[in-house]
């Protein structure tokens, strides 16, 4: 993949080479992240991070990681402070913010919006979420987090077992992470939810083509008992057509400390894309795992940055030039190492 200028829409655009090209330069972005160096090497350049729905994570870490290259971002947040609610398209709206950025990270809630935004757009698209399809860099983040988690056990990620909990149909993350894993040898996966909210038959059609051991499942503690990635994901409640639907299914695979304990292998790692729903008849990763080392979601979000830095200095084509545009901090930095959460 020749990622100079390109737009990132969809897991399906990486081979494996792609991957390891942006984790090795993820790798690279550290002490950036970490504040024990400053580089300037987008210094001029400018991010549209143009969100129409609600984030926290991504639209933040998109606007951390272009500001910690030495860019500026510009935000627009939400359709009630855009032109689109006057009726312009989403063409037109590309056409012009491409105009005053030099690369532009969209969430949408509509599936395939961010590719037809892209289509019209003079620069670079980052596609933050579209609808219950993708969440690309998502899955990056959260492969990149398994790497570094199973690699201090001394593993890989070929050979892994990985369960995905939760609302698999509508989880755009589950989406994206699933196409990314049938790109390594030896995956099993364990595919736990609802009968009415698993996975899409294409992914699961996909993987299963590419030599992924699939299972699928509709009850949590015997089908979490011999993997090495636990990925628990929220019931999707924006994609249902009312919260009465989606209580339906609030609440069904609680993952907790007890069921960890009894259940799980002493070190399966525990994820999840966040937010976690921790309201009483949700609550889908307990909080009583928060003490708990191999929960890693916090560290999951920390990555998120490494890897937004890569792909704005890959697209951007300044990978090389990172280092040749720093000096050190001079400043108090009390962040000295990634969340040990
Ligand atoms: N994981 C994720 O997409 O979180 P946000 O909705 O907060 O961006």
């Amino acid at each position: 993949m020749n990622f100079t200028g390109a737009h990132i829409l969809s897991i399906n655009q990486f081979q494996r080479e792609d991957v390891d090209r942006v984790f090795a330069v993820a790798d690279k972005m550290e002490p950036y992240a970490l504040r024990k160096r400053v580089t300037r090497v987008l210094e001029g350049a400018i991010l549209g991070n143009m969100f129409f729905e609600a984030s926290t994570r991504t639209r933040v870490s998109f606007g951390s990681a272009f500001n910690l290259l030495g860019g500026e971002v510009r935000e627009t947040a939400g359709f009630e402070n855009s032109a689109l609610v006057k009726g312009e398209s989403l063409q037109d709206t590309a056409r012009v913010l491409s105009g005053f950025s030099d690369v532009i990270c969209m969430r949408h809630p509509e599936a395939g919006s961010v590719a037809d935004f892209a289509a019209a757009s003079r620069v670079p698209v980052l596609n933050g979420g579209d609808g219950a399809n993708e969440h690309p860099t998502q899955a990056l983040l959260d492969l990149y987090t398994i790497r570094k988690e199973m690699s201090d056990k001394g593993r890989d990620i070929d050979g892994l077992s990985v369960a995905m909990i939760g609302d698999l149909r509508h989880g755009r993350t589950v989406h994206s992470l699933s196409k990314l894993l049938l790109l390594y040898n030896d995956i099993r996966v364990v595919l736990i939810s609802p009968k009415e909210l698993t996975l899409p038959d294409s992914i699961v059609e996909s993987m299963r083509a590419a030599g992924v051991d699939v299972t699928v499942s509709h009850e949590l503690t015997q089908s979490i008992a011999d993997v090495d990635i636990a990925y628990s994901t929220r019931i999707q409640e924006e994609r249902f057509s009312s919260k009465q639907e989606a209580d339906l299914y609030r609440g069904k695979f609680r993952l907790n400390q007890a069921i960890y304990t009894q259940y799980c292998q002493p070190n399966t790692v525990i994820m999840h894309p966040l937010p976690r729903d921790s309201r009483k008849d949700a609550n889908e990763l307990d909080s009583d795992l928060d003490d708990n080392p191999n929960l890693a979601i916090f560290r999951q979000t920390d990555n998120g940055v490494l890897v937004r830095m890569a792909l704005f200095a890959l697209v951007l084509d300044v990978a090389d030039k990172v280092d040749d545009f720093s000096h050190d901090v001079h400043w108090y930095n009390s962040r000295q190492s990634p969340s040990n959460s």
